[in-house]
């Protein structure tokens, strides 16, 4: 029987590897908990380098020339979620996101309404909500003539439902 003696304790093969098992375990174990804790402090160095942002198109933005929109015709500005419609006198914008959750209003020339295809609800051509879940109208946005002769929208004002840009 292999025997050592640790201290003045006499130890056995068993208890030898019993306590190098022990001691290997230890070891890997405050390895484990140290690659863990520069795992999650790497992961935080990261996260402060690269924070995320949400990189959002400005709520002001240049939607063509009133002569490029026919009277009468209602546009879906792509990418910017408004629709320009354009009347005989002037323009107006509304916003094409559902007031009941958000969807987008589909224009229907032939029947001159806006469809939500989500839940039904419908809008006139002014925005306003008159069947389905809705709870509001359309939003209508403020417009303006920037000084080369483009509708101007700005998202972040809503206007009342009469504003119109005379253009
Ligand atoms: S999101 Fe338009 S009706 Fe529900």
């Amino acid at each position: 029987m292999v025997k050592a003696i640790v201290g003045a304790e006499v130890l056995d093969a068993k208890k030898i590897a019993r306590r190098e098992a022990i001691r290997k375990g230890l070891f890997w174990a405050c390895w484990g908990v140290f690659i863990g804790f520069a795992g999650v402090l790497g992961a935080s160095v990261v996260r402060f380098i690269y924070p995320r942002i949400v990189f959002e198109p400005s709520s002001i933005f240049k939607a063509g020339k009133p002569d490029d929109y026919k009277a009468g015709s209602v546009t879906l500005v792509t990418g910017r979620r408004v629709f320009i419609v354009r009347m005989d006198k002037g323009v107006y914008a509304l916003s094409a996101k559902c007031t009941h959750l958000g969807c987008q209003p589909i224009w229907y020339e032939d029947q001159q309404i806006f469809k939500c295809p989500c839940h039904g609800a419908r809008f006139t051509k002014e925005g306003i909500n008159f069947a389905g879940p809705a709870p509001l109208p359309l939003p209508r946005f403020y417009l303006s003539m920037s000084p080369d002769g483009h509708i101007q929208v700005d998202k972040s004002r809503v206007v009342s439902m009469d504003f119109l840009l005379e253009a």
